[in-house]
């Protein structure tokens, strides 16, 4: 059973890398966290390039080096990354992600952040043929369209 993110280790390829980054950087938000000048953990999400979809930050994604996890780091990029998105992104009014159902702990680290659950996507990832998992969909509105 897998516990991180979606994607397997072959897909995190250069084009998989180039297609985050430009994505993030020309119409999202990227941030890592860097310890004695190397990076050792990312957060990015996107806004699709779909008119209806303007206010939205998508596929947001957390890593950190899995030696370096649970000292606070991915907490402290996350809360980072949504005061920026507070501040500076003001048109944005929804983030999304999705995460592995059974993954608890970052289903509630997500929730302490102001992720609420939107749903189960039964069987979305594909395990074996005969083994699949189910996602929750997540995402946090920003303050001011809760109204
Ligand atoms: C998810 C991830 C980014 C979190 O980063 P991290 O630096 O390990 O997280 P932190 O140390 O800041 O802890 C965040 C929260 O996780 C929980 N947590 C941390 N370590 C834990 C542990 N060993 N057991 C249970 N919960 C734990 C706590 O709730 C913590 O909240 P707190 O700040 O109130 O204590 C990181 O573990 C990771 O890269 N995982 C693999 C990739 C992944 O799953 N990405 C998310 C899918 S997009």
């Amino acid at each position: 059973m897998s516990h991180g993110i979606i994607r397997n280790r072959d897909e995190i390829n250069e084009d998989y890398i180039s297609s985050f980054l430009n994505s993030s950087i020309e119409n999202g938000l990227i941030l890592v966290a860097i310890l004695e000048g190397r990076i050792i953990g990312e957060i990015h999400a996107y806004t699709p390039k779909i008119y209806a979809f303007q206010h939205i930050l998508t596929d947001l994604t957390i890593v950190v080096n899995p030696k370096k996890q649970g000292i606070g780091i991915g907490r402290k990029l996350f809360e980072r990354f949504l005061e920026i998105v507070d501040k500076d992104l003001s048109h944005i009014k929804r983030i999304e992600l999705y995460t592995r159902e059974h993954n608890l702990r970052n289903v509630k680290f997500y929730e302490s952040l102001g992720f609420v659950n939107e749903g189960r996507q039964k069987d979305k990832i594909f395990i074996s043929p005969s083994r699949f998992e189910t996602p929750l969909h997540m995402a946090r509105m920003a303050s001011d369209s809760n109204k």
